[in-house]
Order: structure tokens, then sequence, then C-alpha cells
């Protein structure tokens, strides 16, 4: 890959080979996934898989800054997405696009992702009219857990109109693509066809246009509780606590540091 794709690349990728994508919020972990992803996401998971808040709403614009500026070090392949965080852009558009702008202008991200579908459809077609790449995010939506009852599986039996209608919302309001995240694999399959954008699945279907996940989880590394909807492709988490309990005990025994650790008085000769 010669640059980094923009978000008219990623709209080209519908029907053609899976868009890949992770979350990162550091430095190092952009570096890990830089050459493998299409797109990385500065998720406002941040809140819960590295600061230990209990939901995604207690995540700050300055929250979202630092860790963008930290991703947007280690990225120099893949596309770079920013999170809005809860109360950034819900109260109308003019909000909304003073609070992208700023992420966008402070971090370098190409693109902003907010939750929302046909609720947030003027406010994405607002920001888009004004130089605001947008990716939008539908389904189970973290951010509005206390209204949605828990994060349970959206858009069955009933809903499913409703889901699609938002599918068709953020479409038409000019979204380069749209996360669906915890919905059954056959809707995520209907909207898929339906909608000429990328859909980005978590918890949807391997039939969306691409994958997301959060880096953390996939990795092992969060491990207070597991969505059905995660693969852990490593178990860094475990991983880690052994080696800790490694040093821990050579310490204790005085095996560490060991002779190629320590220091001659002078130069070997
Ligand atoms: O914040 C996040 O990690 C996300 C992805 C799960 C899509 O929004
Ligand atoms: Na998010």
């Amino acid at each position: 890959k010669k640059r980094a794709p923009l978000p008219d690349d990623i709209r080209a990728a519908k029907g053609g080979t899976p868009l890949v994508s992770l979350t990162a919020y550091t430095t190092p972990m952009a570096q890990m996934m830089d050459a493998h992803c299409d797109f990385v996401l500065v998720g406002d998971s941040v809140g819960m898989v590295l600061h230990g808040l209990p939901s995604t709403l207690g995540v700050t614009m300055e929250m979202m800054i630092m860790h963008g500026q930290a991703v947007a070090r280690g990225l120099r392949q893949a596309m770079m997405v920013i999170d809005m965080p809860f109360g950034s852009y819900e109260e109308n558009p003019a909000q909304a696009f003073r609070n992208a702008a700023r992420l966008m202008a402070e971090t370098g991200a190409g693109a902003v992702k907010l939750e929302g579908g046909v609720d947030m459809a003027d406010t994405i077609a607002f920001l888009v009219a004004r130089g605001i790449p947008v990716m939008a995010h539908i389904g189970l939506t973290p951010q509005s857990v206390n209204t949605l009852g828990g994060y349970k599986v959206q858009g069955r039996g009933d809903a499913r109109a409703a889901l699609v209608a938002d599918a068709q919302a953020v479409s038409d309001a000019g979204a380069f693509a749209v996360v669906l995240e915890k919905i059954p694999a056959t809707l995520a399959d209907e909207v898929t066809a339906m909608i000429p954008i990328p859909t980005i699945g978590i918890g949807a279907s391997p039939g969306c246009d691409g994958q997301i996940l959060v880096v953390d989880d996939m990795l092992g590394l969060f491990t207070a509780f597991k969505a059905k909807f995660v693969k852990r492709y490593a178990q860094l988490g475990d991983d880690g606590e052994a080696a800790i309990a490694a040093y821990a005990a050579e310490v204790r025994a005085r095996t560490f540091p060991a002779a190629a650790h320590i220091f001659a008085d002078e130069l070997p000769q």
C-alpha cells in the first residue's frame, strides 16, 4: 500500500475483499496493526478497556484527543477514524460540527464515527456537507445503553424494520460506511445488500463488507467480560500475568537481576 486509504477508497471497497479494522488507543498497538488494517478506529471503548470505566458514557473529548494523537503517531498506511464521545454531538448539528472539527484538527483523523440512525441523519448530512467524512454506527449503540436497557441484540422481530430504516437513513445522509453492532446475521446480510456503502460488522455477519473488533478483546487483554461476538486470537492478559509472576518470584529469590543485567566496575579488557 502506497498511502493510507481515504473515506472514498473505503466506500469503493463495497462488495470486494472484506475491509479489516480494529480499534487502537496507543502508539505501539497502532504500529502493530498498521500494515494489516484498512482503517483503525480510536474507539470510545477506550474508556472501558483502558480506563476501567463502567460504560462509554464517561469518555471525554480530551481523552479521545489524547488517545487519537497517540494512535496517529503509530499509523503510516491505515486510515484513522475517531469516535465522537457521548455528549459531544447529540444536541444539534452545529455542536457536532464544532467537536468533529476539533477531533480531526487535533488528531489528524481522516473521519469521525458517531452512533445513531434516523435520529442522527440530519447531523451526518450537516457534517458531510462541511467536509467531515462520517462513519455511522447502528444496532447496539453502547452510548445509549441506559435507554436500550442493556447490551442486548438489536433489530430482532418488530425492531427489524427500524434497523433497516436506520441503515437507509445514514446511507442517504452521506455516511461513507456504517458499523452494524450485535444484530441478527440475516438482518446484517439484508442491510449489506440494500445500501450502497460498506457495512462493518461486529456481532453481525461474515457477509458484511468488513469486520471490526476491539483490539484488547481479540488479544485477550481485556478480560472483565467477553461478548459472544469476540474471538480471542491470543491470551496476552494471561501471558502477561504469568510473566509478572515469574518476575516477582525471581526478585524474591535474588535470581533477577542476573549477570547479564548488571555492570562491572571496569570495562572488560
Ligand atoms: O468504541 C468502539 O470500540 C467501537 C467499535 C466496537 C465499533 O465503536
Ligand atoms: Na465506540
